[in-house]
């Protein structure tokens, strides 16, 4: 009997010892990773960078190589004036063909169309906004400008002297440095490094600057891009403005909502929005599968010359919110049956957005059942293009969705 007790009472107290070991551990982990430099666990005074998915504009999409100092002013000007500025839209982002020479040292300077970076990067700042550049880690970019490639340090301090705060790098001719590789696994190993080389540079240069990788989706990028540094990676080659090709590139981002979160965003390309080759349902599909995916919101239109209506596609402040949910979490496909689909995302407040896209060139009506959207009982709706609450409603919500259109819901718990 005793020797029973005896054992009994060794084990309780092993179990006792064997918990305290596992509290103070968990303690220790937990102390270490709120105060590790660099943890996510950030005082309040260093917000992240990219908390949320980056919102501006950028020169490609509209301008290409017809880029110049007076039109990024010019776009900066009229995204305050727009609204766009205050709906959210902040980075004024040049892409390729602002690259000169480098000079002696082998520091990188702006071609005659850039005048000066640094007055360009203070006019930007002075309206509220940031401003972003382009370079490859390659020796060229792909519209065959300077890139980076064993200049990485002296490009970010350059960027960080001007005052850049997000930086696009473009694999473009690292493609054919890539080539010497002996595998398929040296040549991803050597993409890697290249991105991680700039992330580097960028750290030690001082300046926070967002670092968006465009390398097409290739090797994956969202299960390396975030350790490599990326605080955005595209995922796909580059959109236009054509419904065909947004349609393939957003709907094809299924099943990529794990790999987002707040710090590092899946890029499905710039916005096509006010650009002209869609109509406005196309265009009303585009922003609000963008924002169901939280993908970066980057218009790529000319910002100076905007209808009343491309204004309001971009700057509705629901639809926007979508984007900007701060839980971060992407949405995704949870239904299909041919041209129609439904995809939601999960928002903080413990509500859902909702978008019920009909990708078939004529009207199609179907219906959204609440229940499987993982809703008990009854919920509250509202139509955020119609900007109109639809009420209580248990069930399924039953509509005629416009052809190549989208429906655009809130839905919360009742
Ligand atoms: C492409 C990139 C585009 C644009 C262009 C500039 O590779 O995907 O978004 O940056 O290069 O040359």
């Amino acid at each position: 009997m005793n020797s029973i007790r005896r054992a009994t009472l060794r084990a309780a107290a092993l179990r006792l010892a064997l918990n305290c070991l596992t509290l103070c551990l968990a303690f220790i982990c937990f102390a270490a990773l709120s105060f590790a430099p660099g943890s996510r666990a950030q005082s309040p005074q260093v917000p992240q960078i990219a908390a949320t998915p980056p919102m501006g504009w950028n020169s490609w999409n509209h301008f290409a190589r017809k880029i110049d100092d007076a039109t990024v002013r010019a776009q900066a000007d009229a995204m305050v004036a727009s609204g766009m500025r205050d709906a959210g839209y902040i980075y004024i982002n040049i892409d390729d063909t602002w690259e000169g020479d480098r000079d002696a040292q082998g520091f990188i300077h702006s071609n005659s169309k850039f005048p000066d970076m640094k007055a360009l990067a203070d006019y930007v700042h002075g309206k509220g906004l940031k401003l972003g550049i382009y370079s490859s880690p390659g020796a060229k970019t792909c519209a065959g400008y300077e890139g980076s490639l064993n200049h990485e340090d002296q490009d970010a301090q350059t960027y960080a002297a001007w005052g850049i705060d997000y930086l696009k790098y473009d694999l473009c001719s690292f493609r054919d440095v890539m080539k010497t590789a002996a595998t398929p696994e040296a040549a991803h190993q050597m993409m890697a490094d290249a991105y991680v080389k700039m992330r580097d540079a960028l750290k030690k240069a001082g300046r926070p600057i967002v670092y968006s990788f465009c390398q097409y989706g290739l090797d994956a990028v969202w299960q390396w891009g975030p350790a490599a540094g990326a605080n955005l990676w595209r995922t796909t080659g580059d959109i236009s403005d054509h419904y065909a090709r947004m349609e393939t590139i957003g709907f094809s981002q299924a099943g990529l909502a794990k790999f987002a979160g707040p710090g590092h965003w899946n890029d499905p390309d710039m916005l096509e929005v006010g650009n002209g080759g869609m109509n406005t349902e196309e265009y009303k599909t585009h922003m609000s599968l963008w924002v169901i995916l939280a993908a970066p919101l980057l218009a790529g239109n000319d910002l100076s010359t905007m209808t009343p209506e491309t204004i309001a596609l971009l700057t509705n402040r629901e639809v926007i919110a979508v984007d900007q949910d701060p839980a971060g979490k992407q949405g995704d496909r949870v239904w299909a049956e041919g041209p129609m689909e439904i995809w939601s995302k999960p928002m903080a407040d413990g509500s859902q957005a909702v978008g019920m896209f009909n990708r078939h060139s004529a009207p199609m009506t179907f219906s959204v059942d609440f229940a499987k959207l993982g809703f008990s009982g009854a919920v509250k709706v509202r139509d955020l293009w119609a900007d109109k609450d639809l009420g209580a409603m248990s069930g399924a919500y039953r509509a005629t969705v416009p052809g190549h259109g989208v429906i655009l819901l809130r839905v919360w718990p009742r």
